[in-house]
This record gives structure tokens, C-alpha cells and sequence, in this order.
């Protein structure tokens, strides 16, 4: 067989195995066997060439050089670019998905009842208005009409703190500071957390939470102050619930009134939320002494208003069927977990 016939037969057979090989290391055997420095082409011993035949075989060298390596570099960058594809594919992600495994933070089920009390007061023009946990006596008792002597500082078991002050046993306090920035007329609520010297069970805590509320202006009358609470309760509850108004004894309002609601636990039967009574008292409220108008620097002649003091803590209880007031400052995830 003549040279030329020999080195067109290798050429077609290493086409024909660049064609076969099926990954780049396969490839790269082909390459080697065929053009490497010990490869086939490089075996051809130029010397035994007849003179007149070199150029001719030469060129033909090259030919099959140029042509072999057109191809290895074809098929090798088909190899490359499917095994880029391959990659790209296998590493790909949705950013769309949600990430898993994040369990964000959620609201306190009585910063639930709060933040949505928030809205339906803000929505009838009251603003909200904070005070300090840590209160004066004053504030506290004396400018709510419950001097040293009054009986009435013995209704509300105190944390007395050292320098005559003391923590806040209610929201009221918030009152006279509202009325002392704001004058009148006024419209503002204060929800806030309080705190009493008490025993500990199912229904009292030590620590909870009330929201004040408060509208001063001219000529308000027993009627605008139940409207409030009429509108108050049908928000909250998203239902009716049956009510009921008893006198109530409280310094800083005249009349002053109870309003209970009949237990949403137990449906009026009784159970330990409600004392066995069927009934819970909810909101306290009546209309502003006078004296609580002079101590926030407003005159009774001319004003007069309504006050009410929700628990914000028995609400919540209520509102989410909650049976012992101790799960709420618990700070047990089994029990949070269930308000996200
Ligand atoms: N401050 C009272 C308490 O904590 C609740 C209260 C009663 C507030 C009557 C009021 C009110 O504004 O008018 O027991």
C-alpha cells in the first residue's frame, strides 16, 4: 500500500474514533494516539522518503494534521459546552421558593388585641398616648382623686419602690398626663402594662395589661360614653355579646360604673376565669371627677368627660379562649406557637 494510501486510512479511522469517543478523556486518548510526539503521524520517518515524493507526503502530513485537529477541537468543545449545560442545570435553584426552615417571630396574643384596639380607636379620633411604668405616687393616686388616707389605695395591692415611688398599678395615671400636654378637648387611649402586689392563680397575675381610655369636650353625657363602649365591644368581639352595667365605686369617676360581659370561656355557666359567676368585669368606667380634671389643669366648669380602664389582658384571654393567665407571661413556645 502506498504511503499516501496508508496515512488516508488513518486518518479515516481516527475520524471515525474521535466520532466514537464519548467523553473528553476518551478524546484525549484519540488526540494522543494519533498526533502525539510517540503518535502515528510522527512515526512517518520523513528520511525514507524518496526525495521526489517528500513534498507531496508533507503536505499530505499536514493535511491530516489540520484536518484531525479541526475535529478533536470540534468534539471536544461539544464535550465542554453539554458539560457546562449538564452543570448549569444540576446547580440551578428557584429564588422564587420559599426558604426553608425560617420560623419568623410573631406578635404576643395581647399585642394582637392591642395593636387592633390601636386601629378602632385611632379610627374615632382618639390618639395613644404612653407613660412611664415606674410612676410617681402622685400621679398614680393622689391626681386620680385617691388621697394618702383614701380607702381606695388599699384596693389596688402596690409595688412600692424605694423614694416614694412605685409601679404602676393601672393605666389611669395617663390620664393626668394626657390632660396636662394635651388640654381639652381630649380623645386619647393608653394601653400599657401594669402591676399589682397580688397572689398569683388562674385569673391574676402580678403583671398584665389595661388600656385607659379618655374623651374630655363639652356636655358629655352618660349616653356618648356607653356609645364608646357599645362600639368598642361589637369591634372587638365581631359579635354581639351580652352585657351588663352595675354601679361601681371608683374616686376618679362620678357615677362610675361596672361593665361586665358574660363569660366567652364558658358561655355564662361558670368556670375559673369567671369566678364560677358567669360573668366577667371588663371595663370599668364612668364620668370624670372633677378633681381629675383640675389635677390635669382642666376646668370642670367648662369641661367634663367619660374614662373607662379595659383589661387588655382578660380581653385577650377572652377573645382567644385562653384559660390561666399565667401561660400568657410564661413565655412557653408550646403555648405562643398557637397565635402566629
Ligand atoms: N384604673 C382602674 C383599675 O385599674 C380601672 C378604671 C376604672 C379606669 C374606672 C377608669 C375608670 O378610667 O373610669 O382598677
Amino acid at each position: 500500500m502506498s504511503l499516501e494510501a496508508t496515512l488516508e486510512e488513518l486518518k479515516t479511522s481516527a475520524l471515525r474514533r474521535i466520532e466514537a469517543a464519548s467523553n473528553l478523556e476518551e478524546l484525549e486518548v484519540v488526540r494522543v494516539e494519533a498526533l502525539g510526539r510517540k503518535g502515528i503521524l510522527s512515526s512517518v520517518d520523513m528520511g525514507k522518503v524518496p526525495a521526489a515524493e517528500r513534498s507531496g507526503v508533507g503536505k499530505l502530513l499536514n493535511a491530516v494534521k489540520t484536518e484531525l485537529t479541526k475535529e478533536l477541537d470540534a468534539r471536544k468543545s461539544r464535550f465542554e459546552s453539554a458539560a457546562l449545560q449538564a452543570r448549569l442545570e444540576g446547580e440551578w435553584m428557584d429564588l422564587t421558593l420559599p426558604a426553608g426552615g425560617v420560623r419568623p417571630g410573631a406578635l404576643h396574643p395581647v399585642t394582637q388585641v392591642q395593636r387592633y384596639l390601636e386601629d378602632v380607636f385611632t379610627s374615632m379620633g382618639f390618639a395613644i398616648l404612653s407613660g412611664p411604668e415606674v410612676e410617681s405616687e402622685w400621679n398614680n393616686f393622689d391626681a386620680l382623686n385617691i388621697p394618702p388616707t383614701h380607702p381606695a389605695r388599699d384596693m389596688q395591692d402596690t409595688f412600692w419602690l424605694e423614694g416614694g415611688n412605685l409601679l404602676r398599678t393601672h393605666t389611669s395615671p395617663v390620664q393626668v398626663r394626657g390632660m396636662q400636654r394635651l388640654g381639652a378637648p381630649l380623645r386619647m387611649i393608653a394601653p400599657g402594662r401594669v402591676f399589682r402586689n397580688e397572689e398569683v392563680d388562674p385569673s391574676h397575675e402580678h403583671t398584665f395589661y389595661q388600656l385607659e381610655g379618655m374623651m374630655v369636650d363639652r356636655d358629655v353625657s352618660i349616653a356618648h360614653m356607653l356609645f364608646f363602649m357599645k362600639t368598642l365591644l361589637r369591634e372587638i368581639f365581631q359579635r354581639d355579646v351580652t352585657v351588663r352595667l352595675r354601679p361601681g365605686y371608683f374616686p376618679f369617676v362620678e357615677p362610675g360604673f361596672e361593665l361586665d360581659i358574660q363569660c366567652l370561656i364558658c358561655g355564662g355557666s361558670g368556670c375559673p376565669v369567671c369566678k364560677q359567676s358567669g360573668w366577667v368585669e371588663l371595663l370599668p368606667c364612668g364620668l370624670v371627677h372633677p378633681n381629675v380634671l383640675r389635677s390635669g389643669g382642666i376646668d370642670p366648669a367648662e369641661w367634663n368627660g367619660f374614662a373607662f380602664g379595659l383589661g387588655l389582658t382578660r380581653l385577650a384571654m377572652m377573645r382567644y379562649a385562653i384559660d390561666d393567665i399565667r401561660l400568657l407571661n410564661s413565655g412557653d413556645l408550646r403555648f405562643l406557637n398557637q397565635f402566629r
